[in-house]
């Protein structure tokens, strides 16, 4: 890094989680000199805000950097940050592409932050339904080791990006209007008024869908456990934004409701809400737009002595998403792991 800071880049600068990571980058007051937005051909010349013209990505534009944030899809990532990486960035990844790669650390900031270190280049950013999980499930395993967990996920449709909010949107409108609503695009099946057992896809021969897998496999990836047994059942529902998951937790040795409420308010990045008598509880309107994972019904599983029940909010594309990636940016300036291709280019 020069005195003046870090030439960064974030692909993916105009979606809804690159323009969450510039407004984080500009707010958490990173040690940026320079931010340079990327995103498709259709965007290149476009201004946003700050006054930033986006690039688009070729060998000679991606050059000189020494942190590269991506949030433009897997096959962008797949493509392009390698190439960022060989150029000396680090890349800091959102999508799905890299995260079970073995040389790539998956992190969450405050589960398992030392796994940055053993970086190659790529560093991946988890999936917004395991990063706010695995918050609220690290103090409880580091307590009575987590032996099974069957989860429900509640999932916004800002997980699937803006097109998604724009069709539900719409199709509200159109219902409540007594209009009919355009063939479904984003979903198999109407998202309005409606819950849909099938957020992610299903590839041919699973009968589970990619982010019940990818729920299940990052989870056991980053409380690096590989024994833990996942049960996993992912729902989208029309909430635009803030995903929400009933979560059973059964541990190895037991551990009262009590105790995971203390460990749980003292854990970093958590707010315990659990006051059900006063119907205070952790809600996904409330979570929009906070960093924090919200935890709250914090019970015994009366059908099992050493399993609880919990409910957990958090802001899919805070926390889930551009937060911890711009966190783990924080990390890897903390922790002396840029390699300097930007100081270098500027020096
Ligand atoms: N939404 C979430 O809750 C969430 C959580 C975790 C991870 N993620 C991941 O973050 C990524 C983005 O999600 P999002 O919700 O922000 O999606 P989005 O709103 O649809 O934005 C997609 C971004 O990618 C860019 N892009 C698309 N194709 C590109 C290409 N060929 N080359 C360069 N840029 C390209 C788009 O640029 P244009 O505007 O030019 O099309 C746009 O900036 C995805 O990988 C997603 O899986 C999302």
């Amino acid at each position: 890094m020069t005195s003046q800071g870090y030439r960064i880049a974030v692909v993916g600068a105009t979606g809804q989680v690159g323009t969450l990571m510039l407004k984080l980058l500009r707010e958490r007051a990173f040690p940026a000199r320079e931010i340079v937005p990327f995103a498709s051909e259709r965007s290149v010349g476009r201004e946003l805000e700050g006054g930033l013209r986006v690039q688009g990505l070729s060998e000679e534009s991606i050059q000189g950097f020494d942190i590269a944030l991506f949030s433009a899809g897997g096959s962008t990532s797949g493509e392009w940050a390698p190439r960022f990486a060989a150029a000396g960035a680090v890349v800091i990844d959102n999508s799905s592409r890299w995260r079970m790669s073995e040389e790539v650390p998956l992190v969450v900031s405050e589960v398992n932050p030392e796994a940055l270190d053993s970086h190659q280049g790529i560093i991946a950013n988890p999936n917004c339904s395991t990063m706010q999980m695995v918050v609220a499930l690290k103090p409880l395993h580091d307590e009575a080791g987590i032996e099974r967990l069957v989860i429900s996920t509640y999932q916004a449709v800002s997980g699937t990006g803006k097109a998604a909010v724009d069709e539900l949107l719409d199709q509200a409108h159109a219902l409540l209007h007594e209009r009919e609503i355009e063939p479904p695009d984003a979903y198999a099946h109407q998202i309005a008024f409606n819950a849909l057992p099938h957020a992610g896809s299903f590839a041919p021969g699973d009968d589970h869908t990619d982010e019940e897998r990818k729920l299940i496999n990052e989870t056991r990836k980053i409380l690096g456990d590989p024994d833990i047994a996942i049960s996993a059942t992912c729902v989208r529902v029309p909430v635009v934004n803030g995903h929400s998951e009933a979560v059973n937790v059964q541990t190895r040795r037991e551990l009262t409701p009590q105790r995971a409420r203390e460990l749980l308010a003292a854990a970093p990045g958590i707010r315990v809400l659990d006051d059900p008598s006063a119907s205070l509880y952790p809600l996904a309107i409330d979570a929009t737009g906070e960093d924090d994972v919200f935890v709250g019904r914090i019970r015994r599983d009366p059908g099992h002595e050493r399993a609880l029940d919990l409910w957990i909010v958090a802001d899919n594309l805070r926390k889930g998403a551009a937060t911890n990636a711009v966190q783990l940016a924080e990390l890897v300036h903390e922790r002396g792991l840029v390699h300097g291709s930007g100081a270098a280019a500027a020096a």
